[in-house]
């Protein structure tokens, strides 16, 4: 059979980084390659009574179709949650997605034409870039520096791209980077948003996970014009296995956004909202994501003095105040690839930074996690990396 692929689909079937999270996996390799929580924090007894309580007293509304727009009970609990973001909102103005991977693609399928213009940080979340251009985008790039995206490049990029239909943005502990927008970008980034008149799709998973530094207002809490479309998600805070996530817009947008959930899978798991909410009912979840964010930043910590005690000095790093990821600069390498093949010749891995970018890429960059690896493993694996980076820079 020959198929007849959409434009949509990838011409090929090389998938790098499947490649690359496919040799992580390998048990004798000890990855930072992965955006995986801790697994050890799953609250898994609670969720399981969680779902034994909502069997007992909902189960054929949990077993029924359901709202496109998400059960109320699950609603009220994410308008709460809203208030720590200083977003005071209600439930007309939330959907309820499977995932944020769910309202990033349903964002690109609403707003993207072949051809329309997304402006993205430099370096951005690698899967975005994938959502969006299979609608067709266009990237247009923004670098960033410790400060998260610079705000003389944004708005150059929207002086050149009168057009551009969407600003794509993780303004906390991003992926890949794990830097954070300061309040005064913040502040700016809304400011030529209200400017050139362009959508703002602000990206939220990591925001919680806050050891260091004061929490900044989301865009979305500063919004006054509804330009910004904001996405949260329970995969960081509590799991990503119940695929639940959500939308925050003026209840017009929210309209169009379950228009457009029909057409993928017309509501999300009744049964996974439900334990949700149940789950918030009954425990604290602000306890949970304590011990989440204490247990990152110690790893954390280790995976910084160990970078500081082997890496050569010349080699760049962000420095995250919370989240799961950081971000190397190896200056003098021109071909990233190596700094991975010499990081997995002695079982380390990585990812390297290209794919993270929407069009030109920046050379010898890579990703680390630190959320996955057990604390006793991490001082070992930096070790080996920093001989594999210091091959490859010789
Ligand atoms: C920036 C960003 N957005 C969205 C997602 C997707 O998350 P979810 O599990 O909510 O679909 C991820 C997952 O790692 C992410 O890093």
């Amino acid at each position: 059979m020959k198929y007849h692929f959409s434009d949509r689909v990838p011409k090929t079937d090389v998938d790098p980084v499947g490649n690359i999270l496919k040799v992580a996996g390998d048990p004798k390799v000890m990855s930072f390659a992965g955006g995986l929580p801790a697994p050890e924090l799953f609250p898994v007894e609670q969720v399981k009574k969680a779902a034994d309580k909502v069997f007992d007293t909902k189960g054929p509304s949990a077993l029924q179709y359901g709202s496109s727009q998400g059960v109320p009970e699950l609603r009220n609990v994410i308008v709460d949650r809203l208030k720590i973001d200083g977003i005071n909102t209600d439930v007309d103005h939330v959907m309820v997605a499977t995932g944020s991977q769910q309202s990033i693609d349903l964002t690109g399928k609403m707003f993207l034409d072949e051809g329309s213009v997304v402006i993205v940080e430099n370096p951005t979340y690698l899967t975005a870039v994938d959502v969006f251009r299979s609608y067709g985008a266009h990237f247009v790039g923004v670098d960033m520096d410790e400060d998260g995206m610079r705000m003389d490049a944004l708005e150059q990029a929207l002086k050149d791209n009168p057009t551009a239909r969407l600003i794509y943005t993780i303004p906390t502990f991003q992926n890949p980077t794990g830097r954070t927008m300061t309040l005064d970008r913040r502040k700016k980034l809304l400011e030529l948003a209200v400017k050139y008149d362009v959508m703002v799709l602000e990206d939220n998973p990591y925001g919680a996970i806050r050891w260091e530094g004061d929490n900044l207002p989301s865009l979305k809490s500063m919004d006054t014009t509804d330009h910004v479309i904001y996405m949260g998600t329970l995969s960081k805070i509590l799991s990503p296995g119940l695929r639940l996530g959500w939308v925050v817009a003026e209840p017009k947008l929210i309209k169009k956004y379950m228009m457009m959930k029909q057409s993928a899978d017309l509501h999300t798991d009744s049964l996974a909202q439900y334990i949700a909410a149940e789950y918030f009912a009954e425990n604290d979840i602000d306890e949970h994501v304590q011990a989440i964010t204490a247990l990152y930043h110690k790893r954390e910590q280790i995976m910084m003095a160990a970078i500081d005690k082997y890496f050569p000095k010349n080699v760049t790093h962000s420095n995250p105040e919370g989240g799961m990821f950081l971000w190397v600069m190896v200056p003098g390498v021109d071909d990233t690839q190596k700094l991975f093949d010499a990081a997995l010749e002695r079982n380390v891995a990585i990812v390297p930074g290209d794919p993270f970018f929407g069009n030109e890429t920046i050379p010898g960059t890579f990703r680390m996690n630190y959320s996955n690896t057990p604390e006793e493993k991490i001082d070992d694996g930096v070790k080996r990396l920093a001989e594999a980076i210091r091959e490859v820079m010789a």
